[in-house]
């Protein structure tokens, strides 16, 4: 049954006078209750530039990045709002709390949320009882998992395998995080020889050969772009997530809140995210997924990442701000974006009539 636009709009400017993490704790458990009543706004994702990507179809190219729905709690209502893939998590083997509130903060004049939960998870157990009751019946579109480590785990890369032999048969696709910066120490483990020793265990453990993916940070140096992509051509990977929020604070920040410290997402995240987007391509050549995220906040955002070598994208803090149009518009505009990925070759004329 159809949720109508209007009180959809309703609902999100009453959950906008709410401050943010209770705002998202109802935004999820509004979404579980429509999920329940079988309501949604869309009716499933929009059938917008379908793609094959890691050998699964894709109804649209723009997935709901994780985050929002921690706990694999509202998987089927995200769908709903006509995103073409949803990711779940980050989960973390035992339940956590996370760091103290407040934790979330709202930046409107920028367009940016800060957030540093710090991996607040229900944890593994819970996950597993949800997806089990949620694979008892067919998704309409690719489901992602993503992993992330306990904060007081005295072996992260260990967590991982964990997550992934726990977790990798309700997936379409898992995500092996290292770049939350929430958790101290978390992102060492992207430095090229903590990731093989990382990223060796996750794959054995899995019970069914799933594809793999690691989600890097924003805030990487060219070297450490250079040590990744080195591991992501290896046999290790099948795709990158570029990337996560970033510890980096624009001078052209308006907000008052812009010293809290944390992870930044939003309209500010865009240009730097998508640079790093872009020197991964250069690097990586045409073939290996990538999917860009960070600061989508309209059509014109998801078609330059898709210029910048995107070949899906993922967004969270726009849908916050912009509502659930924007999954159409990043759909439609990344649907009509060229592919300008350096490497690829045009088929000349003749070539092609020959
Ligand atoms: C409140 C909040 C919580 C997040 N939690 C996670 C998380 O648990 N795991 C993760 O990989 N990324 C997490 N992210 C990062 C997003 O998935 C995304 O990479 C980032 O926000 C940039 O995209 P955006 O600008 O479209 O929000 C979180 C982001 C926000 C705003």
């Amino acid at each position: 049954m159809a949720l109508s636009e209007q009180s959809a709009r309703l609902f999100a400017r009453l959950l906008g006078r709410l401050p943010p993490e209770a705002a998202h704790r109802w935004s999820v458990r509004l979404l579980r209750g429509a999920q329940a009543l079988g309501l949604s706004l869309e009716g499933g994702p929009h059938r917008l530039a379908p793609r094959r990507v890691l050998g699964l179809e894709f109804p649209n190219p723009v997935g709901l990045a994780a985050g929002f729905d921690k706990d694999a709690e509202a998987v089927r209502a995200a769908f709903g709002l006509g995103f073409g893939f949803v990711e779940v998590g980050s989960i973390v083997p035992r339940a956590q709390p996370g760091n103290p509130r407040p934790r979330v903060f709202r930046l409107p004049e920028d367009g940016a949320v800060i957030n540093r939960y710090g991996f607040n998870s229900k944890g593994l157990d819970y996950a597993e009882r949800r997806l089990g009751r949620l694979r008892r019946h067919p998704l309409p579109g690719p489901l992602g998992i993503n992993l992330g480590a306990n904060k007081a785990s005295e072996d992260r890369a260990a967590d991982y395998a964990t997550g992934a032999r726990r977790l990798a048969p309700y997936a379409d696709y898992l995500v092996v995080n290292v770049s939350s910066p929430n958790t101290p120490g978390l992102r060492t483990l992207q430095d090229a020889a903590a990731l093989d020793r990382l990223l060796e265990p996750v794959r054995a453990a899995m019970p069914v050969a799933r594809p793999l993916l690691l989600k890097v940070a924003p805030d990487l140096e060219p070297v450490d772009i250079d040590d990744i992509a080195a591991v992501a051509q290896g046999p290790l990977l099948d795709g990158l997530i570029v990337g996560n929020t970033t510890v980096a604070r624009p001078a052209s920040l308006r907000s008052a809140l812009a010293g809290e410290a944390g992870g930044l997402s939003g309209r500010p995240l865009m240009a730097p995210s998508t640079a790093v987007l872009k020197a991964f391509r250069q690097r990586l050549g045409p073939d290996l997924p990538i999917v860009g995220v960070g600061g989508i906040a309209s059509g014109a955002d998801a078609a330059a990442k898709r210029a910048a070598g995107a070949t899906l994208v993922q967004l969270y803090t726009g849908l916050i701000y912009e509502g659930p149009a924007l999954i159409r518009a990043a759909a439609e505009a990344f649907g009509a974006g060229a592919d300008r990925r350096p490497g690829d070759r045009r088929i000349p004329e003749t070539a092609r009539s020959g």
